[in-house]
């Protein structure tokens, strides 16, 4: 039974999905939808059974964008009191990996969520773009500074600025996604990637995502020293013991996740 409004979720094989349920607006995402998707990723993350979680959306579209409707008459001090985006924050601690598979548009919010994600896999008619400006406003939910940390200033501003939409074909060059695939085949392809994350040895894939996304803030040196100390972290595991004596009776690892 699905217990949400604005979003779908289930749970197979592993992998845990969450999908933006509003394809009428295009997937709109409003406040409940940002509560939903924020908790139902939070539950995965607690669930052994889930190794992976995989987000897209509903419909000809992944996300067209925050809620228009909700904010148009919106005030500056009621948005400051209403400070909704430390809800989004907490998508930077969830430890599973992410993959976001993206079809049709995926535009302000929306393409702000999309980066919230660890990897995206995206069909090739997606098109993503950052519309705000074209609003009168600017992203607000991570997009100047996510965009600009993953592909670098010039070409963020050339997004930000211009509010164009870019096809997928660019958003691969540029480096914002991982694949563009043929749109029958998005969900597919990205559910057996999510399946061979799922079958690795949880704790690694823990420890790496956590290590990769302070690459982005630390300096060298202390990005570093985050990465050694989860190495040796990881020597504590059960996992590691298994995996490195399997190889050396050579045979195949059972990993347990401890
Ligand atoms: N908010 C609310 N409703 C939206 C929406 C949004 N962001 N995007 C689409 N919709 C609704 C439309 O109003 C329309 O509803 P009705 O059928 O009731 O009229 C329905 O979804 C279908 O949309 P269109 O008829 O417009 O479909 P289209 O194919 O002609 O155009 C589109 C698609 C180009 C994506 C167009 O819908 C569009 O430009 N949407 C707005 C995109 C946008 O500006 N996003 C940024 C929002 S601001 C933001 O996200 C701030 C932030 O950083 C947090």
């Amino acid at each position: 039974m699905n217990k949400h409004e604005y979003i779908a979720v289930s749970e197979r094989d592993g992998l845990g999905f969450i999908e933006l349920n509003r394809p009428k607006v295009l997937n709109a995402i409003n406040r409940p939808m940002v509560s939903e998707i924020v908790e139902a990723f939070e539950e995965f993350d607690r669930n052994d059974n889930v190794k992976v979680i995989i987000l897209s959306g509903k419909g000809r579209a992944f996300a067209a964008g925050a809620d228009i409707d909700e904010m148009s008459e919106d005030g500056a001090i009621d948005l400051e009191l209403l400070n909704q985006f430390t809800e989004w924050d907490r998508l930077a601690w969830i430890k599973k990996p992410i993959i976001g598979a993206v079809q049709g548009f995926a535009l302000g919010g929306g393409f702000e969520l999309a980066l919230c994600c660890d990897m995206l896999f995206a069909a090739e008619d997606a098109s993503f773009g950052f519309p705000e400006v074209n609003l009168g406003v600017m992203p607000g939910a991570g997009g100047t500074q996510r965009l600009t940390k993953l592909i670098g200033k010039s070409r963020a501003m050339e997004w930000l600025l211009s509010g164009d939409r870019f096809t997928a074909a660019q958003a691969l060059q540029w480096g914002v996604i991982n694949r563009a695939i043929a749109p029958e085949l998005l969900m597919e392809e990205t559910e057996k990637f999510a399946k061979k994350l799922a079958s690795k040895p949880p704790l690694s894939i823990r420890l790496i995502k956590e290590s990769v996304h302070k690459a982005v803030d630390y300096s060298l040196y202390e990005g570093m020293q985050y990465e050694r100390k989860n190495f040796y972290l990881l020597f504590a595991s059960e996992d590691q013991k298994e995996g490195m004596k399997a190889f050396v009776e050579k045979r195949k690892p059972h990993f347990k996740g401890k």
